[in-house]
């Protein structure tokens, strides 16, 4: 089984390609199936590579970041299981983006929290940002994990 994850934020150049990366990695390491990809709620970045501090801090924990910005469309409501956003405002837009009947289930990354945008910021804020993915990557794909193997003992009963 596979389950298929989007990663949303405004620009899709720093915080949503470093999440579908930080999500891979870990879904890889727990051997669950995942496809992982992310978007932009806004088209201000279409086609851009990832923001290069989004890049080098990630590559400095052992990430691959990388693909092309580009915005949310309403077949990613039917493509993905799960899509996970960044900030209040990213949660409210894919809310209101969102077709009526909607396969896809919607939260924040950071249960009750944000990823605060650190766009046209220090270095710092992109640490701080893959800080705050990584907990919440390690929590997501444990909760993946639990679904998996509980759908795994009901087919075998
Ligand atoms: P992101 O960061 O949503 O994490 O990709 C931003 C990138 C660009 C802009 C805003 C946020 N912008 O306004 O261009």
């Amino acid at each position: 089984m596979v389950i298929r994850i989007l990663t949303v934020c405004l620009g899709n150049i720093c915080r949503s390609p470093a999440a579908e990366a930080v999500i891979r990695s870990k879904a890889a390491q727990a051997g669950i199936g995942v496809e992982v990809d992310s978007a932009g709620t806004a088209a201000y970045h279409v086609g851009e590579p990832p923001h290069p501090d989004s890049v080098a801090v990630g590559a400095r924990r052992g990430y691959e970041v990388g693909g092309h910005g580009r915005q949310l469309a309403p077949e990613d409501f039917d493509r993905f299981d799960l899509i996970v956003t960044m900030d209040r405002s990213n949660l409210a837009d894919v809310r209101r983006m969102a077709p009526t009947g909607a396969r896809a289930v919607i939260r924040p990354l950071v249960d009750g929290g944000v990823v605060p945008d650190p766009w046209g910021k220090p270095i710092a804020a992109y640490e701080r940002m893959y800080d705050l993915i990584e907990e919440a990557s390690d929590a997501l794909v444990e909760s993946l994990t639990a679904q998996v193997s509980g759908r795994r003992q009901d087919s075998a009963s």
